[in-house]
């Protein structure tokens, strides 16, 4: 199936990777087809090795597909890279280790500062410039404050998740793409940065692409939830998540919550099933 490319939306249409050769090849991606709406959460969730990174770094424009397309907003993704429209949070936080906390965190935008020209001039109709992001507010609402001038060999790996995730909502980026960002984190640490990620994505007005392992978090996160298996990495179903929001504490008790997460999992069990049955 071939996907048209929109102007609002991030459409992946038929992707195809392959990484090796012969009997080594493994099919990352095995004709993708995605479109995630302008202003949308979507996770993506699926077994270890079914492609989610692969999926995110496409999108990234960190890496190319064989075949197939992605767009971001109707741009190709050289272009949305070059005027600054992605952020990405990688699976494992990449620091600069000689840099302070707080200088990590501000260097895109300083690299950055002819960026948010070039997309007033970009394809797309009207850019409002953002206000410019308290860096410092951020910190603070992470809980690394205190932590500002430290170095990253100082921190545990949950600081350095958070440290990476305050850098690419720094940006303000059209979409931020999010690889597991929270999985160092205790469920408390968790749950907070879950509920403020939901307010930056409302106050940024942010298009988010989620990556987990956690079916509660796709749920209460999400507006969809996308089901990949693997071998070759592909989407196997896709779940609307109609609840209301702000998802509060009483709604992730209701039952409505919980059968989400119910349908979800049985889901990934197919998805498991139909691996296991092609590896046999
Ligand atoms: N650079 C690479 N070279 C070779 N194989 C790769 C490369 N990157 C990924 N793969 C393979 O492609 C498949 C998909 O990898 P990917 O990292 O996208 O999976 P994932 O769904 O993110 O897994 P996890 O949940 O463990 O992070 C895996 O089999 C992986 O081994
Ligand atoms: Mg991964």
């Amino acid at each position: 199936m071939t996907l048209p490319q929109s102007p609002d939306a991030i459409v992946v249409s038929d992707a195809h990777k392959t990484y090796g050769t012969d009997q080594k090849a493994v099919v990352a991606l095995g004709g993708v087809d995605a479109a995630i709406q302008r202003g949308e959460f979507v996770s993506i969730i699926g077994p270890s090795g079914c492609g989610k990174s692969t999926m995110l770094r496409m999108i990234a424009g960190l890496e190319e597909v064989d075949s197939g397309d992605v767009s971001i907003f109707g741009l190709r993704t050289e272009d949305a890279c070059d005027a600054k429209m992605i952020g990405l949070v990688p699976q494992v936080p990449a620091l600069l280790p000689w840099l302070s906390v707080l200088d990590n965190v501000t260097l895109p935008s300083k690299i950055n500062r002819g960026a948010e020209r070039r997309r007033q001039h970009g394809i797309g109709g009207v850019y409002t410039r953002p206000d410019p992001v308290d860096i410092h507010g951020l910190l603070d609402r992470v809980g690394l404050a205190d932590a500002a001038h430290k170095l990253p060999a100082q921190l545990s790996g949950g600081m350095r998740q958070r440290a990476s995730i305050v850098r690419a909502f720094g940006l303000q980026p059209d979409v931020l793409l999010m690889d597991e960002p929270f999985s160092a984190l205790d469920e408390f640490t968790r749950e907070a940065l879950q509920g403020q990620l939901l307010e930056i994505w409302r106050d940024m007005q942010t298009t988010v692409v989620f990556v987990t392992h956690n079916v509660s978090e796709a749920v209460r996160l999400s507006d969809r939830v996308i089901v990949m298996g693997a071998n070759p990495g592909r989407i196997t179903a896709e779940v609307e998540i109609d609840l209301p929001r702000p998802r509060d504490e009483e709604l992730l008790k209701s039952t409505a919550f919980h059968d989400y997460e119910d349908h979800i999992r049985h889901q990934l069990q197919s998805a498991w099933r139909d691996n296991s049955a092609a590896a046999a």
